[in-house]
């Protein structure tokens, strides 16, 4: 007799393997609903399958199994007749709300669509933009105002989503001055700036990315408290004498290697008594969980010289460069799902 998945014991549902590979469409569903405007059409007000299989120009058929792909996936709700956006998607998908961060789930979604049919290449290549010494995608993107302006106009909201989960790491109140290396469009700065009247902060990037920061920062009404300091980490000193360092969505864009050198150079520039946030995706230190982050973990790999690391990786690295008294706090970020404090004695 051959094997039975009737004998005891023997009896495994092969269901997750379906879920796996179905779940293309999950992120499918997102996109085309972000690329139809679904969320901001819900936003007015609530439509029945009728409305949206007219407003969408879609046969209701289809737009009966998209709309409840969509309600599926906690993306609107189905209340019996129509139709709505969740707490979710009303408050992160509705173009023109303060936490509006869609046209970065939508670029996210296409890029990743783009490895799918390559991703066994790419793997074997290694990085698929063939980066080379120090080059991250940031070098490019400093260079090109136009798209810098294009991808921190996505990515600052979801960013600075992260500052408020920031301050159950660090008491900020005793602190005075702050450099955030590799701060972006100032997302983290200005939105702890904005909380803490007392701090002075620097921002240290690329020349082009400074560019893009003082828009930003402009913006907010932030000039007076924020200093750009354009530079390279790589090539630069950081400027010194702060008694704290941000360091966020930094170390999965390098190797350990790399990390050391920025990782060293941000002790340099702290003043004794000086702390450190390291800011950004940690995995498990069993290396597979959380999921999520674990697909993270390839777009690091074909998209450029890091890894997402451990907590215990991450914890290494500032150990050698001579951090002492890390504590570990896991927060619940867009894509950020960790934060290590170190001291510098
Ligand atoms: C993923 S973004 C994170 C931005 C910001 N810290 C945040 O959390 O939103 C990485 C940042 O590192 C900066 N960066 C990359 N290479 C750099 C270098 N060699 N010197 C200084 N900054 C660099 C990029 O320009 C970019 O702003």
């Amino acid at each position: 007799m051959g094997a039975s998945l009737l004998e005891p014991n023997a009896v495994y549902s092969a269901a997750p393997l379906t879920f796996l590979a179905n779940s293309f469409w999950v992120s499918g569903v997102l996109k085309s609903a972000l690329e139809q405007h679904l969320f901001d059409l819900l936003s007015s007000k609530p439509l029945s399958l009728g409305d949206l299989s007219e407003k969408l120009k879609m046969p209701r058929r289809s737009a009966r199994a998209f709309l409840n792909a969509c309600a599926s996936a906690g993306l609107i709700e189905w209340t019996g007749d129509f139709y709505q956006n969740t707490p979710l998607s009303e408050t992160y998908l509705v173009k023109g709300k303060p936490y509006y961060f869609g046209g970065y789930l939508l670029f996210e979604i296409k890029r990743l669509f783009q490895h799918a049919d390559s991703l066994t290449e790419e793997l074997k290549n290694g990085s698929s933009r063939n980066l080379k010494g120090t080059e991250s995608v940031f070098d490019h993107y400093s260079k090109n105002m136009e798209l810098s302006l294009e991808f921190f106009q996505m990515f600052h909201v979801l960013s600075s989503l992260t500052a408020p989960l920031l301050l159950q790491a660090v008491d900020l109140s005793d602190r005075q001055s702050v450099l955030d290396v590799g701060g972006g469009s100032g997302s983290l700065s200005i939105e702890l700036a904005k909380s803490f009247p007392h701090l002075k902060f620097t921002l240290f990037d690329l020349p082009g990315i400074c560019e893009v920061a003082k828009k930003f920062i402009r913006e907010a009404g932030a000039e007076a408290r924020i200093v750009l300091s354009p530079g390279d980490f790589f090539k630069d000193e950081l400027p010194s004498g702060f008694d704290l360092i941000l360091l966020s969505a930094i170390v999965n864009l390098w190797s350990p290697e790399q990390n050391e050198i920025i990782l060293k150079k941000c002790w340099q520039a702290l003043t004794s008594g000086g702390k450190i946030m390291v800011i950004g995706t940690m995995l498990n230190d069993n290396e597979c969980e959380p999921l999520d982050l674990s697909f993270v973990s390839l777009s690091t790999a074909v998209d450029t010289q890091g890894a997402v690391y451990t907590w215990n990786e991450h914890e290494t690295f500032l150990t050698e460069a001579g951090f002492q008294n890390l504590v570990r706090f896991p927060i619940a970020a867009p894509i950020r799902n960790g934060v290590i404090v170190g001291e510098k004695p």
